[in-house]
């Protein structure tokens, strides 16, 4: 399949996903929300993908947020359903996708950009990154989930003073308060994303959809994460994975899980 502003690549079990509109700094309109929920579906039901990374066309932008222009002169009723249905098709998409999605943050991460890196699971900056939530400066508030991620991962005070000012942080930053897991030069963003990733593949597919499942339940205000550990927990041990991967280790080898 091929998409208007995505490119798509695959190399054993890693997918690169790059969001393909540099002249708009990747800005993520309706077209782009679409076909990522598209290639990350398809990448979900694909048993030769272990792990996704996402990524930015160019030099300058991962993504530089919402297409402000598209949504410029929208109406209450149409503000909502932006909100509803980017978080539905891509936000809340990718937290909850089977498979690993790792972002290779390779520049300016704003609004909408950096609510898409935390969707992701994993963020890793390259040193000229640029994180923001800058949408109080429009007028309006972060809509892909940035006012609950951005409080999980850096705390409520910090995720305030981030929202409020609308200030951007750099990547020294981001990794000091824990909005990144790695710091690395461009140069080697994308071999540190294939790094983790293939570490990653060597592991059980099925327990590391269960352990996304578990994590993410304790996130959720209604489920009781713990809850959700024992049964998927209970899970494992009715899959192949886990008939290979204990019996690999009595074995004295290595577990093949593909
Ligand atoms: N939407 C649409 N177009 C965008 C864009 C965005 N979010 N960000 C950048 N662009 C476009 C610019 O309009 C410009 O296009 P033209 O050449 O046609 O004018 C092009 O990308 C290059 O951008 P700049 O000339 O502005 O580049 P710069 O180097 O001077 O500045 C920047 C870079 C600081 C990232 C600046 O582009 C910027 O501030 N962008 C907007 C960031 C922002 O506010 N993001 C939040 C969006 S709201 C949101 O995301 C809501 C939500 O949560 C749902």
């Amino acid at each position: 399949m091929s998409y208007n502003n995505l490119l798509t690549e695959r190399e054993g079990l890693i997918l690169k996903i790059t969001i393909n509109r540099p002249k708009q700094l990747n800005a993520l309109n309706k077209e782009t929300i679409q076909e990522l929920n598209h290639a990350l579906d398809t990448a979900n039901k694909d048993q030769d993908v272990g792990v996704v990374i996402v990524t930015g066309s160019g030099e300058k932008a991962f993504v530089a947020g919402a297409d402000i222009k598209e949504f410029a002169d929208f109406s209450i009723n149409e503000g909502t359903e932006l909100a509803a249905k980017g978080q539905d098709l891509l936000f809340n998409f990718i937290q909850n996708l089977k498979k690993p999605v790792i972002a290779a943050i390779n520049g300016f991460a704003l609004g909408g950009g950096l609510e898409l890196t935390m969707s992701c699971h994993i963020r890793v900056a390259s040193t000229n990154a640029r994180m923001g939530l800058p949408e109080t400066s429009l007028g309006v508030i972060p809509g892909y989930g940035g006012t609950q991620r951005l409080a999980q991962l850096i705390g409520k005070g910090r995720a305030m003073e981030m929202i409020f000012t609308a200030d951007m942080v750099k990547a020294e930053r981001a990794y000091e308060i824990g909005l990144v897991n790695h710091i690395v030069s461009p140069e080697e963003l994308t071999q540190k994303c294939e790094e983790i990733a293939s570490k990653i593949c060597r592991n059980s597919p099925m327990a590391i959809a269960s352990a996304i499942c578990s994590v993410n339940a304790g996130f959720v205000a209604n489920l009781d994460g713990l809850k959700i550990e024992i049964e998927e927990f209970g899970k494992c041990f009715g899959t192949s994975d886990f008939k290979e991967g204990t019996s690999a280790f009595l074995e004295k080898r290595k577990a093949n899980f593909n």
